[in-house]
């Protein structure tokens, strides 16, 4: 039964599927739920009483006069004075008491919808961070951030709105209409008649609304993405460099103009129903006293009863436009769930499996296993067949043209990916065996493009070990060569970096992020050189910072410079996503393929800057006042 709905494609289907799960989202505040039935349940009934007071107001006083008219006796007028004052009272109390009640009504309310979407807003947070990074390549991140907090909000008000306002609008149609049959049912009858027919402008306007609304919130996310791709740092700078400013501005003022539009449009579709309502709250009391006093007339009615009525037929059209509408709230505060119920819906490609063991004391041996891997089912694949072994301790280079598939291995390694066919090991252990946490911990990285948070350099360097002391990070920093820099800072550690680390230079956000590796003190390192060519001083530095980094663990490095490959243990040269070649440095040259020829590309220049690397050391070396 189950199972049939969830196959079900018709969009009831898939309403009804996402109207119970939004329900369940309730689930746990049945309570404070009860509660604020009978709080809607209380309210609206002392809403109504007024209409009855006022009705026993008027009967006495017409009751009073036709006695003081008639001379009968003055204790009758002075009861019915009483009765009025009592009354009176009595509408007083009831008007407070609603009052306060509303007052917590209110609160409850509140209570309820921001604890959906206090829920809601952590179960997303928590499942985008499971989603894997290729979930993040192929979405734009303002669209993620639109999603979390402008829908996530909207829910909020569908909550409170919606399901409160039906509550409430249910209850006080259903007992007014009661109130007003048991009064006079022939004056009921009027009311009845008129009232359907407000029932398609009211239906047409909120779908009219529905639309705009789901439209207008594309298009807020659309704005969203393009404020985050163009203001940020590298938007900002790419913007710049190639003067597309007006570009921008063009295609921003097209969003910008949209949302305008729409929300005027949204706007007027909710005056035009305003209207709507108004001219029915104002005939309708008429039609009731046209109707009603002939039959005061004709002595079937009393006054009072009309007067009730009258109230009663103004408050009745309000919540019965509500219910008209419901099934276009509903729809629309659907939508959102919608939306929301996406993105927590994506499936985890990267899954902890159940049972999956901790990797305890790892020793760093890597393993790939037959493994094949494409970013996307179709494409080529960027890994193909890759076999290879480092051994603890080991330093294994990876070598190969741009495009070749080497950052690619390393993301496997970190398991950002699963491979579509083969293994990859540590220790023996098959990724997909283990805790991510496990991985997290064994294998620390120092990627191509270093990413600094908005914080201070410490706080940047103690992402590797959160609760790491200030000594260790201080350390740290000093063992990935960053002294001379932390030093010439008037704030030394403690200074922002900027958005993404743009207030450091390439070689110094480089010496973070490998402080950053230090201070985390993996087993198995990854290192994804700086293709860039860095002056020989700071070239140097890195070197040292990076040779300090490797030993005692497996290295595993993608290498652009001759030093890497000359240190390595073992080469592995891709291309194409294949291992073509593999060996040391002197055996892979003497086989003058690949291998070979990139050496002459890439790394024999290196051979001029590493002998002028090395004079310069030895200059420093003899001269070391010159440095500090
Ligand atoms: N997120 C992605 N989605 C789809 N394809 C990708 C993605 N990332 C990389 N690729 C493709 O996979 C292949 C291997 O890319 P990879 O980044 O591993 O190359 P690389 O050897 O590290 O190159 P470089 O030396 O330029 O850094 C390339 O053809 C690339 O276009
Ligand atoms: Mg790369």
């Amino acid at each position: 039964m189950f199972r049939r709905q969830f196959e079900q494609t018709g969009p009831t289907g898939s309403k009804k599927r996402i109207f119970a799960r939004t329900l369940g989202l309730f689930r746990p505040f049945t309570g404070s739920v009860a509660l604020l039935v009978v709080l809607i349940a209380a309210t609206a009934a002392l809403d109504l009483l007024p209409a009855l007071i006022v009705k026993g107001m008027v009967d006495a006083a017409t009751a009073g006069t036709e006695a003081s008219g008639t001379g009968v006796s003055g204790a009758a007028s002075g009861g019915a004075l009483t009765r009025i004052n009592l009354l009176f009272l009595a509408l007083v109390a009831s008007v407070l008491t609603s009052g306060v009640l509303g007052v917590a009504l209110g609160y409850v309310n509140q209570a309820i919808g921001q604890g959906v979407m206090y829920r809601l807003r952590g179960d997303l947070h928590a499942h985008l961070q499971r989603l894997s990074v290729r979930f993040f390549t192929q979405t734009r991140t303002g669209e993620i951030l639109a999603r979390v907090s402008t829908d996530v909000n909207g829910v909020q008000g569908a909550v409170t709105g919606t399901f409160t306002e039906f509550l409430q609008n249910a209850i006080t149609l259903a007992v007014a209409l009661g109130l007003m049959l048991t009064l006079e049912w022939r004056l009921a009858a009027i009311a009845l008649v008129i009232l359907p027919l407000w029932v398609y402008p009211t239906m047409r306007v909120g779908q009219i609304q529905r639309r705009l609304m789901r439209l207008w919130h594309e298009e807020n996310a659309k704005m969203s993405a393009h404020l985050e791709e163009t203001l940020s740092v590298s938007g900002v700078m790419l913007v710049k460099a190639f003067g597309r400013q007006t570009h921008e501005s063009d295609r921003f003022e097209a969003s910008n103009a949209t949302l305008r539009d729409l929300s005027v449009r949204r706007m007027m579709a909710g005056r035009w129903f305003n209207l709507a309502t108004g001219l029915f709250g104002a005939l309708a009391p008429g039609a009731v006293y046209w109707f009603g006093g002939r039959a005061v007339v004709g002595q079937e009615l009393t006054i009072g009863s009309v007067v009730a009525f009258a109230v009663l037929t103004q408050r009745v059209f309000q919540p019965f436009a509500g219910i008209a509408r419901i099934n276009t709230t509903l729809l629309s505060s659907l939508a959102l769930f919608e939306r929301i119920f996406e993105y927590l819906d994506l499936p985890i490609e990267v899954e902890e499996r159940s049972g999956a063991q901790t990797l305890t004391t790892p020793r760093g041996h890597v393993r790939f296993e037959d493994v094949s891997f494409a970013y996307a089912s179709g494409a080529r694949n960027a890994i193909a067949d890759i076999n290879l072994e480092v051994r603890p301790g080991q330093m294994a280079a990876l070598v190969g043209p741009s495009g070749a598939g080497k950052t690619t291995a390393t993301y496997l390694l970190q398991r950002f990916y699963d491979p579509q066919a083969g293994r990859v090991l540590i220790d023996g252990h098959d990724l997909r065996d283990v805790t991510l946490e496990s991985v997290a911990r064994t294998v620390g990285a120092v990627m191509q493009d270093t990413y600094l948070f908005h914080a201070s350099l410490a706080d940047n360097i103690r992402y590797g070990r959160l609760d790491a002391p200030t000594a260790d990070v201080e350390a740290a920093a000093r063992a990935a060569g960053l002294r001379s820099m932390i030093e010439r800072l008037p704030e030394g550690l403690e200074t922002v970096v900027g958005e993404r680390g743009y207030r450091l230079s390439g070689g110094e956000k480089q010496r973070v992020a490998i402080a950053r590796a230090i201070l985390k003190d993996p087993p198995i390192l990854v290192l994804d050189e700086a293709t860039a060519s860095l002056d020989s001083r700071l070239e140097r530095e890195i070197r040292e910072a990076t040779a300090r980094l490797a030993v005692g663990r497996t290295t595993i490095v993608i290498a652009h410079r001759l030093s890497t490959v000359l240190a390595a243990d073992v080469i592995f040269v891709l291309d194409g996503g294949r291992i073509v070649e593999q060996g040391r440095h002197a055996e892979l040259l003497a086989r003058d393929g690949l291998y070979a020829s990139l050496y002459r590309e890439q790394f024999e220049a290196d051979i001029l800057e590493t002998v002028a690397d090395e004079v310069a050391a030895a200059l420093e070396d003899r001269q070391p006042s010159r440095t500090s």
